[in-house]
């Protein structure tokens, strides 16, 4: 017996490393089709590493201060070494965390992995997101540029559309009557500590819910009702690891090239991954011509701006914010939402297929409204897109019940 298997027995002894091992990786049979959407789950695992890790360095510089914040920031980019390079890989990473999830969401819809049994992975995934964006606002705030800010404030002003208490509930939130110090101290304290070990927590919930009851794949058949009797493995299971860690070292490797190109060579984005406007310092008194969020926001943000009429003696910002709350929690809801009788989009109808697709449509397009200044013509244009974008989902019962599916194989078929 070698010295390493001598302690690797004696490690198994007190700590269950080797079964850990096998559970998850060695001895945990995923479906043998993987395709390319396969790689974002893993890629977002190595983004939020990203994320930490540089985040951890950048804190040893940075000044949660409102009088020193943006010059700390400065000082990063530009005296510590190195630091130009963690706070780029830092902010594309931001940007990248929300490209790789996006698309981790949109394989959910394309193979129905939101579907029984693995409506728990679905809505752990949705906490996952939601905590994602309350990272991602609160670190927002941090450069205190002058997008920081106004986005801030305009996002904080939200709350106070909640009739009765809203008008309280922001002042709480900002710890001050406008967008302050206070805000800044307590934004860094969630974005450095609070929220990113929610997020760990959750993600680790979001595995050990997908190790349960085993991944779905491209032609959405259940693997597990597939058995090798003798060995007692689905028959059409490989081993994660080593198929599936040396086939997702090949998806690393591509992302890592697309995300050194463009922190290298368009780390700004044309405005998109920094805004232009946080490259000068925070001015209360001086409010930025146009406000927009950051492009993962504006889908939602074109959804609170569509409402521009009050009801019921409630203004429009109130059904707004309602509106733009409902376009995010109502992804909660496709697990129940979907009463189609196959799961892969391989073997859905023509009617799903159409709706999705539209549904992506009015998703980029709203979002692409949503970075610029509202005229008539787009405030209509967006308010038929929120139509359009609401009706996905609460017609969904209805049309992936019609929808005319092909039959479903017993074996997977690639
Ligand atoms: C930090 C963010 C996230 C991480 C690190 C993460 C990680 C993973 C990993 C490693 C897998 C298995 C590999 C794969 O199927 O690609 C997975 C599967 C899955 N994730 Fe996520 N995830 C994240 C966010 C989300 C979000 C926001 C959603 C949806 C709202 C979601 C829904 C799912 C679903 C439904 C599966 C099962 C897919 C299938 O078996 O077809 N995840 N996730």
């Amino acid at each position: 017996m070698s010295k390493l298997t001598g302690l690797l027995n004696w490690v198994d002894a007190r700590f269950p490393l080797s079964a850990n091992w096998k559970a998850h990786m060695s001895e945990y049979y995923a479906p043998k089709n993987f395709n390319f959407w396969y790689y974002f789950g893993s890629l977002a695992l190595l983004v939020l590493v990203i994320q930490i890790v540089t985040g951890i360095f950048l804190t040893m510089s940075y000044k949660p201060d409102a009088a020193q914040a943006f010059a700390s920031v400065e000082y990063i980019m530009r005296d510590v070494p190195w630091g130009w390079l963690i706070r780029y890989m830092h902010s594309t990473g931001a940007s990248m965390f929300f490209v790789v999830v996006y698309l981790h969401m949109f394989r959910g819809l394309l193979y129905g992995s939101y579907r029984k049994p693995r409506e728990l992975i679905w809505i752990i995934g949705m906490l996952i997101y939601l905590t994602l964006m309350a990272e991602a606002f609160f670190g927002y705030l941090l450069p205190w540029g002058q997008m920081s800010y106004w986005g801030g404030q305009v996002i904080v002003n939200l709350f106070g559309a909640i009739p009765f208490i809203g008008e309280d509930l922001s002042l709480w939130i900002r710890g001050d009557y406008v967008v302050s110090d206070a805000t800044l101290n307590r934004f860094f304290a969630f974005h450095v500590i609070a929220l990113p070990l929610v997020l760990i927590v959750l993600v680790v919930a979001h595995i050990l819910a997908l190790h349960e009851v085993g991944s779905n794949n491209p032609d959405g058949i259940e693997i597990k009702d597939n058995k090798d009797p003798q060995t007692g493995h689905p028959k059409d299971g490989i081993a994660f690891h080593p198929y599936y860690t040396v086939k997702d070292l090949v998806g690393v490797v591509v992302f890592l090239a697309l995300f050194s190109a463009i922190m290298f060579f368009v780390p700004e984005m044309g405005g998109y991954f920094l805004e232009y406007n946080n490259f000068i310092p925070a001015d209360p008194l001086h409010t930025p011509d146009h406000i927009a969020p950051i492009w993962y926001f504006t889908p939602f943000y074109s959804i609170l701006r569509a409402v521009t009429y009050p009801l019921f003696g409630i203004d429009a910002k109130f059904w707004g914010v309602l509106a733009m709350g409902g376009s995010v929690m109502i992804f909660f809801a496709l697990p129940w939402l979907d009463r189609g009788r196959v799961k892969s989009i391989r073997y859905r109808g023509w009617i799903f297929k159409t709706a999705l697709t539209i549904f992506v449509i009015s998703f980029i397009v709203l979002g692409y409204l949503g970075t610029l200044a509202p005229t008539r013509a787009t405030t209509m244009l967006v308010q038929i897109l929120a139509v359009i974008y609401f009706a996905f989902f609460i017609l969904m019962p209805w049309y992936t019940r019609i929808d005319p599916v092909k039959p479903v194989p017993d074996r997977l078929q690639t």
